[in-house]
């Protein structure tokens, strides 16, 4: 049986809501909220209140959307975790009262895999055993996936995300959250190879990212001291270098990660793979190794319901249903 799912994500600060029918994800409705932005970073009790606000209009029109009403479903998905506890249980309550009251089966999905699932919305869909490059706000991880539910992280970072590291950065100089858009779009004008910044040299397939923040602390002020108007006058050339070095950290793992287990199927995964710098270089490493890459459509890049479903569709069809007692789980292992 090929099912008709609603699924929600309310991790961090998405209200999101998608209806997945016949194994195909008909529509992917986001309230993004703004109200984060003054803070330079997402506050939770803030996410967990917006969720309350959004969660019935944003179920209601994926549902209007796709034509769908209540006793068209068969299961109601939901984000367990990892995230924020507070705006993990908006979703969660949510999900379970829909899923008792309709008198359907509900069905948790680990934020994480769902990012790596977000490939197999649309073709081409990479092939396994695959390695996927998890880059979100809250991780940053290399997964070999043997499987659709099936899968070993084999690298991570030890300190802080890329993603974080992105937007703190981004908050030193002042621009609004989530600043990692932003230094995109400032890169994109600049010279990556202006500025140097150090890499950490950490074991294996291991990263750290709380190194190149701290020295970018100091670069900006060293140099605001000399010049206070030094960031405005060069912010191109800063957003690409740094782009440039963070980008650098996670190739040199991701080559290694491919080298050691002979894999060429290579996918990236989680709101950093919105990242123009990232996207070209893993364009021209295929080229120059041979890899099959897997690049995410962009509203599938950052967080999205349309994943959820995706992945609560294998779950339904392996059938890996959950207790109505179930609570979210802030930390969560793939
Ligand atoms: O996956 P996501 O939406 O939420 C988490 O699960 O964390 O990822 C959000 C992260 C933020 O750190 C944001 O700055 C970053 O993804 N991000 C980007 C870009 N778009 C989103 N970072 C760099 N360049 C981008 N274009
Ligand atoms: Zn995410």
């Amino acid at each position: 049986m090929k099912p008709t799912i609603l699924a929600i994500e309310s991790s961090c600060d998405e209200t999101s809501a998608a209806i997945i029918k016949n194994g195909k994800v008909v529509n992917n409705i986001i309230a993004t909220q703004s109200v984060h932005k003054k803070y330079g970073g997402v506050v939770p009790e803030l996410a967990s209140r917006a969720h309350q606000q959004n969660i019935v209009p944003v179920v209601k029109a994926a549902m209007d959307d796709a034509g769908v009403t209540k006793k068209d479903l068969n299961a109601i998905a939901f984000t367990r975790g990892p995230g924020l506890l507070g705006a993990l249980l908006v979703g969660t309550s949510f999900a379970k009262s829909m899923a008792m009251g309709l008198n359907i089966p509900l069905i948790e999905v680990n934020h994480m895999q769902a990012h790596i699932l977000a490939h197999f919305i649309d073709d081409p869909k990479p092939r396994f055993p695959f390695l996927c490059l998890t880059v979100s706000g809250g991780h940053t991880q290399i997964v070999l996936v043997h499987d659709f539910l099936e899968m070993e992280v084999i690298g991570e970072t030890q300190d802080d995300a890329v993603g974080e590291a992105f937007d703190k950065c981004a908050k030193l100089m002042d621009f609004p959250y989530p600043g990692g858009p932003l230094i995109d779009k400032y890169a994109k004008e600049g010279n990556p190879l202006a500025y140097v910044f150090p890499d950490t040299e950490m074991q294996g397939l291991n990263f750290s990212f709380s190194g190149i923040k701290t020295a970018f602390l100091y670069f900006l002020r060293d140099n605001k001291a000399k010049d206070p108007d030094f960031v405005t006058k060069n912010v191109n050339d800063i957003c690409a270098s740094l782009q440039h070095s963070l980008v650098r950290m996670l190739m040199q793992k991701l080559k290694r990660a491919s080298n050691e287990t002979g894999i060429k199927e290579i996918a990236i995964a989680g709101g950093v793979s919105a990242n123009s710098g990232l996207r070209a270089e893993l364009t021209n490493l295929a080229g120059e190794k041979g890899w099959n890459v897997y690049i995410p459509d962009f509203q599938y890049c950052t967080d999205n319901a349309g994943m959820i479903a995706m992945a609560a569709h294998y779950k339904y069809l392996t059938g890996h249903f959950s207790p109505l007692d179930v609570s979210p789980e802030a930390r969560m292992k793939i």
